[in-house]
């Protein structure tokens, strides 16, 4: 695993930026897995930034999103529908038929979900796939315990991270109970995995998926059997880790064409 620490959550979300832009730049193509929530939202900003200034250039790219919420329509404010439109998709020019995120209105769910599958490999598979963590060491909503080796399906989410995006709803009642979401397997098929993690509430899950053991325990661990995963994490998302000094190490002794900036 590449591990990146930078002092700032905004430090962070730029140099995730940079990754994606100069991958759109190398491969005006490629396919982009998206990620939702609030650690990506700068980075998003960022992207629109460059595009806006004549930087990049989208209309080639395709994009896969991790995950929605079942039940949700795409008009619905929490919806991951929604969040991506407002948030990235109407400020750049990705086609909008280049665009996919599960449909958690589906009167297949099964169905939709080998599809969603099909969809990735049909479009040759994710080149990079932007990821957060939950404090409890999801990624995507593949929740602790879950299979390593799990594919896009219907998943259930476990009460932490009901509890940690329970603000983002007016009430429990509104908040979904179930998702679908790429798999572990899925992610892990991935040119290259890129994890954003801000905050002190992240430290102990960056901690395990870092250096615990591989273990289902923390699903984001499995990205240590990834060829190439990157973990860019800000100082208080890093506090817990061991061998930041280790890090830093490797970091500055990278070959120039091993740099990012
Ligand atoms: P957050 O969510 O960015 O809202 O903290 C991250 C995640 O659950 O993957």
């Amino acid at each position: 695993m590449e591990v990146i620490i930078r002092d700032s959550a905004e430090e962070v979300s730029v140099l995730g930026a940079k990754i994606v832009a100069r991958l759109v730049r190398r491969k005006p193509r490629c396919v982009l897995g998206l990620a939702t929530g609030r650690t990506p939202l700068r980075l998003y900003l960022e992207l629109i930034r460059l595009y806006a200034a004549g930087e990049l250039d989208f209309s080639g790219v395709e994009t896969f999103n991790l995950d929605e919420y079942v039940g949700l329509p795409p008009g619905h404010p929490q919806s991951y529908h929604f969040y991506m439109r407002e948030n990235f998709f109407r400020h750049v020019n990705i086609p909008a038929r280049l665009t996919h995120i599960p449909d958690g209105c589906s009167a297949d769910l099964r169905r939709h979900c080998l599809d969603y599958e099909t969809a990735i490999k049909e479009a040759g598979g994710i080149d990079l796939q932007l990821l957060g963590i939950g404090s409890n060491g999801h990624i995507g909503f593949n929740e602790p315990t879950g299979s390593l080796n799990s594919r896009t399906w219907i998943k259930i989410l476990s009460e932490k991270t009901l509890k940690d995006n329970a603000a983002l709803f007016p009430t429990p009642e509104e908040q979904p109970r179930h998702v679908i979401s790429m798999g572990i397997g899925t992610i892990l098929e991935a040119g290259h995995c890129v994890v954003l993690a801000c905050g002190a509430q992240k430290s102990s899950a960056v901690k395990a998926m870092i250096e615990g053991p591989v273990s289902s325990m923390c699903p984001a661990s499995a990205l240590q059997l990834h060829p190439r995963a990157t973990v860019i994490a800000d100082s208080a998302a890093a506090a817990r880790l061991d061998h930041s000094e280790h890090y830093r190490w490797i970091e500055q002794h990278k070959l120039d064409w091993q740099k990012y900036e």
